[in-house]
């Protein structure tokens, strides 16, 4: 089969198509999927660069890929949930810029009929993280404040629209032409983060959450209302900072399951929540794709088709 590959860390110049055996079922709770498209993350390039040694050890060669969608071809003996034929989402975690990748079945769900492959593809890990976010860590309710630091963005999106779904006021910081984009997805304030200052114009935040990093972060714990909650799925947030502004904050990391998609998936059913794909590329474009993502100013996912 075709599939994505790269031996040593490095810069979008390491990776290569290359042809290698499909993989097959090696547990009863296993499935094999052919892939018809591939979600491109953010942590693709940060493992690439070798940014990730120490918390998302991998093995060389290695095959990119965290979220796919496809048909399933083959399952193992013990799965219960789904059978051969069944159009799927899963969470990969790798391996998933290919033909065919291996599955446990706790990591599946089925597709949303009206979506398509590459739509498909684009969701589990923004709507997975959206909910471990907003609900679980964030615990948020209906008539909350909340503001999504990079509204735009494929996790942030999915943030601004199910925390809006769920009943609360939604303000995001975006730029160019993400501030429309975030208006679109059900933002009632939206930020152009480039132009504006958000301490000047929001407060008495109940969560702020950060999907950006970078210096803006600290600028959310003053926006917060005493007692509030900072979440970033970035860079660790300040306790100094947190303590300074009696807030709570700290860092997640999203464990997604096929469970924690259920919210999302619900809501994409009952015409609530819209996939925002940014731009398609072939499975053979892997580099230019990550590259189109590390340049910034994308707004939704970036999605590999694989045929
Ligand atoms: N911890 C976890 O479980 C988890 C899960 C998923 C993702 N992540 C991480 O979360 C981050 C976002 O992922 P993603 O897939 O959403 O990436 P993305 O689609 O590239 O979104 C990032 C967004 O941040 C915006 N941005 C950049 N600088 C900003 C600033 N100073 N203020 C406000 N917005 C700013 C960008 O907008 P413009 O460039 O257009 O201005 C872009 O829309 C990545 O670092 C990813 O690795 C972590």
């Amino acid at each position: 089969m075709k599939a994505i590959q790269y031996k040593d860390y490095g810069n979008s110049a390491v990776i290569a198509q290359v042809e290698v055996p499909a993989p097959s079922i090696q547990s009863g709770n296993e499935l094999l999927v052919q892939v018809k498209a591939s979600g491109v993350n953010p942590i693709d390039i940060k493992i690439r660069m070798g940014q990730m040694k120490a918390a998302r050890p991998v093995q060389m060669p290695f095959t990119p890929g965290g979220e796919i969608a496809g048909i399933i071809i083959a399952i193992g003996d013990q799965v219960t949930r789904f059978k051969v034929g069944d159009e799927v989402i899963a969470l990969t975690k790798t391996n998933g810029y290919a033909e065919y990748v291996t599955v446990n079945e706790n990591f599946l769900v089925l597709k949303p009929q009206d979506l398509s492959f590459v739509e498909a593809a684009s969701i589990g890990v923004n709507i997975g993280t959206a909910q471990c976010v907003l609900f679980m860590a964030g615990k948020l309710e209906k008539g909350q404040r909340v503001l999504i630091q990079g509204g735009a963005g494929a996790a942030g999106g999915a943030m601004v629209q199910m925390a809006k779904a769920a009943g609360a006021y939604v303000i995001a910081t975006a730029s160019g032409k993400g501030v429309e984009l975030a208006k679109s997805l059900g933002a009632d304030e939206v930020i152009n983060y480039k132009l504006y200052d958000v301490t000047d114009f929001v407060n008495n935040v109940d969560l702020a959450v950060d999907t950006a990093g970078g210096e803006g972060q600290a600028k959310l714990f003053s926006i917060l209302k005493q007692g509030g909650t900072l979440l970033s799925i970035v860079v660790p947030p300040s306790q100094e900072l947190a303590e300074q502004h009696k807030v709570k904050a700290s860092f997640v990391a999203s464990n997604i399951l096929a469970q924690t998609l259920e919210n999302g998936i619900e809501l994409i059913k009952n015409g609530i929540f819209k996939p925002v794909v940014s731009k398609i590329f072939k499975l053979s474009e892997a580099a230019i794709a990550q590259d189109f993502l590390t340049a910034g100013g994308v707004n939704g996912k970036v999605v590999l088709t694989v045929d």
